[in-house]
C-alpha cells in the first residue's frame, strides 16, 4: 500500500547508497535522473503488485525484479495504467545492474527494497534469491511490527470508547463533570498522547484538557441534540506530529472522533431527558401536594366559618351592650379584630380551593389593572415606590372574573410593595400573545432564592413574621388563575428583583378582532 511503498522506497534509496559507496565511487555524474529515482516509479509500481511480465530473465517466481542491464526493455503491466495492457520500459540510468526485491508483509500490503551497481552483470540469480529471503524475513518483521501496533491503537481506542460508557454510565452525574471527564478521556486514545489537546463545547461552553489551542492539526465532530447541532468535539496536536509532514492523523483517529462525537451527542440528549423527566416528576408531587392540602383546608375552612360567624356576631353583641366598661370593650375590638382576621383567611382558602364561584365574562385586563392599581398608588408613594405602567393598547378582552383577577393583582402588587420597604421601582405591564393575554408585576426588591421560589405557591408558606403574612397570597393567585385555565412564570434571582407573570387564555366567547369580508 501507499503507506509501504514510500517507507521502503526511502528505505531502499539508502541502501542504495550505502552500495553505491562499498562498489566503486561514484562521482556527482552518477547521480539518479533527477525526479526519476533510481527505479522508476512506474517499475517499482509494477514490482508490488507482481506486474512484470518479461523478459523472463527479468523476473523470479518471488516477483522481484533484476536486471544485469537495464538499458534492456522490460515489459510491464502497471494496475494504475488501466486498459493500456503491457507497457515496454527502459530504466536505463547509471547503474546497469538492478534489484528491486519484493518485501512481502500481508496479502494486501507488500513493499520492496532496490539494490544496484555501477557494474554490468553483477548480481547472480543465487544473490537475488538470497535477497528474497531476507526480504521475506523483513516482511514478517514489518507485518509483526504493524499488527502490534495496530493492536496497540485498538487498545487505546476501546480504552477510550469504555471509558465515556463508563461516565456516562454512572448514576447522577452532572452533564458538566461528565463533558469534562470525557474531554480527559481523549488525548490518550490518541497516537501521540504528549502532544494531543481535547476540547469539548456545549451550547458556548468549553470543556478543555490542558494545553488546548486553536493549531491547524485538528480532527474535529459535530455535536447533535435532537437534529440541532449544539457543539463539537476537538482533538489538535499542539505541535507538529513527529515526521509527518502533511496528514497527521490515522483513519482510525478519524472514525474513534466520530464515533466520540455520536456518544456525546447521545449523552448530552440523555442528559437533558433525564432532567426534563425529574422536572416534570417534581411538578407532578408539587400539583398533589397542592391538591391535598386544598382539600383538607376546604373541609376545614367550611367547618370553621360557622363558628366564626357566632363569634363575629356575638362580640358584635357584646360591644352594643350599654354600660360595658372600657376595658372589656377594648377587649371586644381585639376580639372581632382577631375573627376579622380569620375570616380573611377562611377567605382566601375558600378562594384558593376554589370554593369560591367564578362568574366569567368579558372583561379589559387594562380596565382591571388601572381601578386595582388606584388603591395602593397611595401607599407605593409613602414608600417611596415609583409606579410604571405599560399597558399594551387594544388589548383583546378575556373572559374571567373581573373581582377574582383583581384579587390576583393585588396579592402580587402587596408583595412586591412589602418586597421594598425602602423605596424602589414597581412595572406593571400588559401585552397580547397570540390566544392568551399577559400581565406581569416586576419588582426591585431583594428577590428570592431558589428554595423560596419553589415553595412559593403552597399555602401557609411565608417568609414574613407572624400577623404579617398568612402565605396564602400566591396560593389564593395560583387558585385564581388555574381556575381560569392560565399559567403563572416566576423569575427571580438574589439581589435582582423578582417578575412575577400571568397568561389568561382570551377565552372563546371572548370577542374577536374584527372579521375579514370576504
Ligand atoms: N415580590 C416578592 N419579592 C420577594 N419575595 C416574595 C415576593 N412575593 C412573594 N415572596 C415570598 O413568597 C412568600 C409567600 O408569598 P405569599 O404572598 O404567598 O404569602 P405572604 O405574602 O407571606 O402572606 P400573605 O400574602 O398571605 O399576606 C412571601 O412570604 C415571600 O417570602
Ligand atoms: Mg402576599
Amino acid at each position: 500500500d501507499g503507506q509501504a511503498t514510500r517507507c521502503l522506497a526511502h528505505v531502499s534509496e539508502n541502501s542504495v547508497r550505502a552500495d553505491a559507496g562499498a562498489g566503486p565511487r561514484a562521482g556527482p555524474e552518477a547521480r539518479d535522473v533527477p525526479g526519476e529515482g533510481l527505479v522508476p516509479e512506474i517499475v517499482l509500481r509494477a514490482v508490488l503488485s507482481g506486474g512484470v511480465a518479461a523478459p523472463a530473465e527479468s523476473c523470479t517466481r518471488g516477483g522481484s525484479y533484476w536486471t544485469g542491464d537495464t538499458a534492456k526493455p522490460i515489459l510491464l503491466r502497471d494496475p494504475a495504467d488501466r486498459g493500456a495492457g503491457v507497457r515496454t520500459v527502459i530504466v536505463g540510468g547509471n547503474y546497469p545492474s538492478l534489484a528491486v526485491v519484493r518485501v512481502p508483509i500481508s496479502r494486501r500490503a507488500g513493499g520492496a527494497f532496490v539494490l544496484a551497481s555501477l557494474r554490468r552483470d553483477y548480481f547472480t540469480l543465487e544473490d537475488i534469491l538470497t535477497f528474497e529471503t531476507v526480504g521475506q524475513t523483513l516482511g514478517v518483521a514489518f507485518a509483526h511490527q504493524r499488527a502490534q501496533w495496530a493492536l496497540r491503537e485498538r487498545v487505546k481506542e476501546l480504552t477510550c470508547l469504555y471509558g465515556i460508557a463508563a461516565v456516562a454510565g454512572r448514576p447522577r452525574v452532572a452533564l458538566d463533570d461528565c463533558l469534562r471527564e470525557i474531554a480527559a478521556l481523549l488525548p490518550p486514545a490518541w497516537q501521540y498522547p504528549e502532544i494531543t489537546a481535547a476540547r469539548i463545547t456545549l451550547d458556548g461552553r468549553e470543556y478543555l484538557t490542558h494545553g488546548f489551542t486553536d493549531a491547524p492539526d485538528r480532527l474535529s465532530a459535530r455535536i447533535v441534540v435532537n437534529g440541532a447541532e449544539r457543539g463539537a468535539v476537538d482533538v489538535v496536536y499542539t505541535r507538529s506530529a513527529p515526521g509527518k509532514d502533511h496528514d497527521p492523523f490515522l483513519d482510525e483517529e478519524r472514525s474513534l472522533i466520530t464515533e466520540v462525537g455520536r456518544r456525546v451527542s447521545l449523552i448530552v440528549e440523555r442528559s437533558e431527558a433525564d432532567l426534563e423527566a425529574a422536572r416534570l416528576q417534581e411538578q407532578l408531587r408539587h400539583a398533589e401536594r397542592l391538591a391535598t392540602v386544598g382539600q383538607l383546608s376546604a373541609g376545614v375552612a367550611h367547618e370553621l366559618n360557622e363558628p366564626l360567624a357566632a363569634v363575629l356576631g356575638f362580640a358584635e353583641l357584646v360591644k352594643a351592650a350599654p354600660d360595658l366598661p372600657g376595658a372589656a370593650a377594648d377587649d371586644v375590638d381585639r376580639i372581632i379584630k382577631a375573627a376579622l382576621h380569620a375570616r380573611e383567611i377562611i377567605r382566601k382558602l375558600m378562594i384558593f380551593t376554589r370554593q369560591m364561584p367564578t362568574t366569567k365574562v368579558a372583561c379589559d385586563l387594562n380596565q382591571i389593572i388601572r381601578e386595582g392599581l388606584y388603591f395602593l398608588e397611595s401607599r407605593c408613594r409613602t414608600q417611596g415606590i415609583e409606579v410604571k405602567r405599560h399597558l399594551e393598547e387594544d388589548l383583546p378582552l378575556v373572559m374571567a372574573d373581573p373581582s377574582q383577577i383583581q384579587q390576583a393583582l393585588v396579592n402580587l402588587v402587596v408583595n412586591a410593595i412589602q418586597a421594598m420597604p425602602a423605596g424602589g421601582a414597581l412595572k406593571v405591564d400588559t401585552r397580547s400573545e397570540a390566544d392568551r393575554v399577559v400581565f406581569a408585576v416586576e419588582d426591585t426588591g431583594p428577590g428570592m432564592t431558589p428554595d423560596v421560589q419553589r415553595k412559593l405557591f403552597t399555602p401557609f408558606f411565608t417568609t414574613k413574621d407572624v400577623g404579617q403574612g398568612t402565605g396564602l397570597g400566591l396560593a389564593v393567585v395560583h387558585g385564581i388563575v388555574t381556575a381560569h385555565g392560565g399559567t403563572v412564570d416566576v423569575r427571580s434571582g438574589v439581589g435582582t428583583g423578582s417578575t412575577f407573570e400571568i397568561a389568561i387564555p382570551i377565552g372563546r366567547s371572548a370577542p374577536a378582532g374584527p372579521v375579514e369580508a370576504r
